[in-house]
């Protein structure tokens, strides 16, 4: 098993990871499948600031995590939305746990200060996930989104990648 920064050719596996979670449950919020194209657009114009990482296993793609950004004005810059998608098959062998650990500690490297998750609940498997991995609950959407027939609850759960008074750059006091 490898985790490694995700490259151009990852982009038909991480769309059909997501589009089975999309087509199949609220765990992702689209109705329609998302594109190789939309993807990779999304991974080149953040790259620079954030990482996206792959699971393979003897050559195949089984999972992907991912840092964007949470808001878009400026000041939000440091504050990162994560997820993370494992297929199916490959559940509760720990790998989410290694790929997620890994993200988190690039997204710090990166610069980031914290990092922001939104769940639709019930989702027992990523709710425990991330409070294993130090993420604090924030607070609960209700009925933020309406799929398959249903209104369903988003919980939000974050985790300080950092800590302390000084600002991302040297001497910035913008
Ligand atoms: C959430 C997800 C990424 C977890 O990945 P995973 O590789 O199965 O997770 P791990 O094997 O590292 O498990 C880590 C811990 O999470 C918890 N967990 C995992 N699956 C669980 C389940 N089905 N029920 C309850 N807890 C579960 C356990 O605490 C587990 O540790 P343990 O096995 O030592 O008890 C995976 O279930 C997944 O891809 N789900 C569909 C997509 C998704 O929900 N993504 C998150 C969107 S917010």
């Amino acid at each position: 098993m490898t985790i490694r920064a995700a490259a151009p050719g990852d982009f038909d596996a991480i769309a059909a990871i997501t589009n089975h979670y999309i087509a199949t449950t609220a765990i992702h919020f689209s109705y329609d499948p998302v594109t190789r194209d939309e993807l990779v657009d999304a991974w080149q114009s953040t790259r620079e600031r954030h990482p996206w990482l792959v699971l393979e296993q003897a050559g195949v793609i089984i999972g992907y995590a991912k840092s964007g950004p949470w808001r878009e004005r400026a000041a939000y810059a440091w504050t990162c939305e994560v997820g993370l998608y494992v297929v199916e098959g490959a559940h509760r062998r720990g790998l989410g746990t290694a790929l997620y650990s890994e993200l988190l500690d690039q997204c710090a490297a990166f610069g980031l200060r914290s990092a922001v998750a939104g769940i639709t609940v019930p989702n027992p498997a990523s709710v425990a996930l991330h409070e294993r991995l130090g993420f604090v609950l924030v607070g609960v959407f209700r009925d933020a989104g309406w799929k398959q027939g249903a209104w369903h609850d988003v919980v939000f759960y974050q985790k300080l990648l950092a800590t302390g008074p000084r600002g991302p750059n040297a001497g910035d006091a913008s």
